[in-house]
């Protein structure tokens, strides 16, 4: 990416200044985009059944999955896209309207700005992957119940199992609180380096996408939370 490419997505970020380090294509190995659209009817969403699932059964799985009531309610379960040996995993809350409808996480406005957030350490969509805590959306977007995030956690497991990304950078209230098993505030969570499940992943909180859109003050606080996503990922000094 040109450096007036950088400046555009920086602008949409809402943010002036920085300074690029390092060339960031070390991050990840370029592979093509993969959107999984197996189907299949029943999937139990219980951890045990999930040991030793490969990832096209896994994304089968998710896709028939009735565990909790929101497969009544979907047009389609939204496995996740991008890589699946990405380096950098993006978890978000749940899919919304565009979401359900699309089949894949973060194609609304709030996606759009998350690839510009990307894109401003150099990473597009296509090298990392993007997955959320929910597989469906919940009914007019409200918050995920309990059942439903505890329901649909071995999917998520499973896949940060497969994917062994080097850092996790969860956005938004509710992919923070799910993972860290937490109520802390974002703006408390952010700004450090947690670590996630038996495999010490790095994960990194920041605010969620749809809410800087309300609160684009909170920009610089995001580009700053990139800059140590980007530092971590290459194994630098936070
Ligand atoms: N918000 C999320 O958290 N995830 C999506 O996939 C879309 C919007």
């Amino acid at each position: 990416m040109d450096e007036l490419n950088r400046r555009q997505y920086l602008d949409a970020m809402g943010i002036q200044q920085w300074v690029l380090r390092d060339s960031p294509q070390e991050v990840s190995e370029m592979t093509p985009p993969e959107v999984i659209t197996a189907t299949v009817k029943t999937a139990p969403a219980d951890a045990t059944s999930l040991i030793n699932v490969g990832w096209h059964d896994l994304a089968a799985a998710v896709k028939g999955c009735q565990a909790c009531e929101l497969h009544k309610t979907r047009r389609q379960a939204v496995f996740g896209v991008g890589d699946p040996q990405a380096d950098l995993l993006v978890i978000g809350e749940a899919p919304g309207a565009d979401e359900d409808r699309q089949g894949e996480p973060f194609v609304g406005p709030a996606g759009q700005l998350l690839n510009a957030m990307l894109l401003a350490i150099g990473l597009r969509r296509e090298q990392i992957f993007i997955a959320n805590i929910l597989k469906c959306r919940p009914p007019g977007n409200r918050d995920p119940h309990v059942n439903e995030m505890a329901s649909c956690e071995p999917f998520l497991q499973r896949q940060i199992e497969l994917i062994q990304p080097k850092l996790i950078l969860s956005v938004g209230r509710i992919s923070a609180q799910s993972l860290l098993k937490c109520d802390t505030a974002v703006g408390r969570l952010r700004g450090q380096i947690h670590h996630y499940g038996e495999q010490n992943i790095p994960l990194i909180v920041t605010y969620h996408p749809a809410y800087l859109l309300r609160s684009p003050e909170q920009k610089g606080k995001s580009w700053q939370d990139l800059q140590m996503a980007l530092r971590t990922l290459r194994g630098e000094e936070n």
